[in-house]
């Protein structure tokens, strides 16, 4: 089957939000961005027509890419930029995954209104490992707004070495909601029937934050994470991370104790006062709605965690299960061939271009991200063209270390030198070598959790906990019988998680954190997995169309 949506064209519109009016960059004029259906198995076929006074380009988020990597996305990973005037199709299968993922802009922060759901449907006749929501299935994209020009906001941190403005709003599907400024009747109002169950296909979109999410008075069952099936849990608040969806069950009651309740979203972050620490509400509505209107104005509320609760965040995260089950099984490596130890933080470089006379990061230096303290520098052309044309003289070097610089020690005195190193570096894996990575935060600056995002698989996460990581204990630990199975975890405040896949998908994949300012910041590396010996482990040639740098 080929699905071959109409045309995108990516345009200037007109979006007020908060009593501002400003020109947003939208898909077809529409923000947030059209829902994208498929089926798995199926052929995706996009074609994007950039209108818009920037470069752009679009990122099928989670979506595997087997050996469809000039789909994939990422500016100057995969592809050169498509410039302002220009066309690209990206054209791709959908192959064993099932639920929820999503598309985004991947340039700059342009993925702030540049955004979507993409939902896969198991194949014709399949159905879900779960009872099939009666009330029906509701998309939620949960994102971030600013009053600013987001591209602007991030141009002028970079300049002066500082930390970006934060967002004015959080929003369900765009909308944010009666918590702020002139913005009650852009509310998301999700109406549902008394006694069925729907479900909600869950995408944190947002930039820079981690979520909580809760509805008052319901739990939620948590099925799929990352359009892979998880073991059904309840939950009252779940967590999500920015590059994650999550399907979920909300089981409408028989006979509601109220007509209407929150739904709302804040942030979980421990780096005080650098966030958008506001709560946004989206109502639940039990139709037909009894008292009408006023029954919207004082909502049953669901009490979230405090911003800092990073306790709570870890009992939800040991919930997920993949189903192991014999339709369902889970294909964990049981043996390694590579293991690598990445320390992933924040740092700093020395301060060199000045404002005012100094920097404005920590001690007059510039804010940096790395992971073992190597900052990543965006190439000027393709990493994937470069690889397939084998040319990688001046574009990038295969040295990614494999451990820190110095061994890292999070009870110890931080190390003395944060500063961090600067290049396109990248692991380069024979194709079919099963690899570990344990991810260790270091939390040096300040302690932020950082979702990190691998393009081109799935891994397992194997294994998570706090303090250091220590070979001998934890790894006798792992999961290696459920773990589930994403595309982005968050690697814990003060701790670690260990995940593990097979390189059997040649391309160049980027790794990053998912809060774009650390991805601005160089928090980034990446895998260049080589073809395999055999036709179909092979890389094909890029299309014709694909943009030129
Ligand atoms: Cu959703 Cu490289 O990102």
């Amino acid at each position: 089957v080929r699905t071959r949506p109409p045309a995108s064209n990516v345009t200037m519109a007109t979006v007020t939000r908060l009593c501002v009016t400003k020109s947003i960059p939208t898909v077809n004029g529409r923000f947030p961005g059209p829902k994208v259906v498929v089926r798995e198995g199926d052929r995706l076929v996009v074609q994007v027509h950039n209108n818009i006074n920037s470069n752009l380009t679009f990122h099928w988020h989670g979506v595997r890419q087997l050996r469809s990597g000039w789909a994939d996305g990422p500016s100057y990973i995969t592809q050169c930029p498509i410039r302002p005037g220009r066309s690209y199709a990206y054209d791709f299968r959908v192959v064993g995954q099932r639920g929820t993922l999503w598309w985004h802009a991947h340039f700059s922060w342009l993925r702030a209104t540049l955004y979507g759901p993409l939902v896969i449907l198991p194949p014709r006749g399949v159905p879900y490992p779960f009872p099939k929501p009666d009330g029906g299935e509701v998309p939620l994209m949960l994102g971030e707004w600013f009053n600013a020009d987001p591209d602007a906001v991030i141009r002028q941190a970079l300049r002066t070495g500082g930390g970006p403005n934060v967002s004015d709003a959080y929003t369900f599907n765009g909308l944010p909601g009666p918590t702020y400024n002139c913005s009650a009747a852009d509310t998301f109002r999700l109406r549902v029937q008394p006694g069925r169950t729907y479900m909600l296909r869950l995408v944190n979109a947002a930039l820079n934050d981690e979520l909580f999410f809760a509805v008052a008075n319901h739990t939620l069952t948590v099925v799929a994470a990352d359009a892979s099936y998880v073991k059904p849990f309840a939950a009252t608040t779940l967590v999500i991370s920015p590059g994650q969806t999550m399907d979920v069950l909300l089981a409408a009651a028989a006979t509601p104790p109220a007509p209407a309740f929150a739904i709302a979203v804040a942030p979980y972050t421990n780096t005080v006062g650098t966030f958008d620490n506001t709560t946004a509400v989206a109502t639940l509505e039990y139709a037909p709605l009894q008292g009408g209107a006023a029954a919207l104005r004082s909502l049953p509320s669901p009490a979230l965690p405090l911003y800092n609760d990073t306790g709570a965040v870890a009992n939800f995260s040991a919930n997920f299960r993949s189903l192991a089950s014999a339709r369902y099984p889970a294909r964990v490596p049981r043996s390694v061939d590579r293991k690598f130890f990445f320390a992933v933080g924040l740092g700093a470089d020395p301060c060199r271009s000045r404002v005012n006379g100094t920097c404005q990061g920590p001690n007059g230096t510039r804010f940096a991200a790395s992971m073992n303290n190597v900052s990543f520098t965006m190439p000027k052309t393709s990493l994937l063209q470069a690889h397939y044309q084998r040319r990688y003289g001046g574009v990038l070097t295969a040295n990614f270390p494999s451990a820190p610089p110095v061994p890292f020690n999070y009870t110890g005195a931080p190390p003395n030198n944060t500063f961090v190193m600067h290049g396109t570096r990248v692991v380069p894996l024979a194709f079919n070598t099963t690899v570990e990575v344990v991810l260790q935060d270091t939390s040096i600056l300040g302690a932020e959790s950082h979702p990190l995002h691998l393009h081109g698989y799935d891994f397992f996460v194997v294994g998570q906990g706090f303090g250091n990581y220590a070979a001998a204990n934890d790894t006798a630990r792992y999961n290696l019988v459920d773990p589930v199975q994403r595309n982005t975890v968050s690697v814990p405040t003060a701790g670690w998680v260990a995940i593990r896949f097979v390189a059997d998908n040649p391309g160049v994949w980027i790794m990053h954190c998912h809060l774009d300012v650390h991805l601005s910041w160089g928090l980034a590396m990446a895998w260049l997995v080589n073809d395999g010996p055999l036709l179909n482990q092979k890389l094909p040639p890029p299309p014709s169309d694909i943009p030129k740098c």
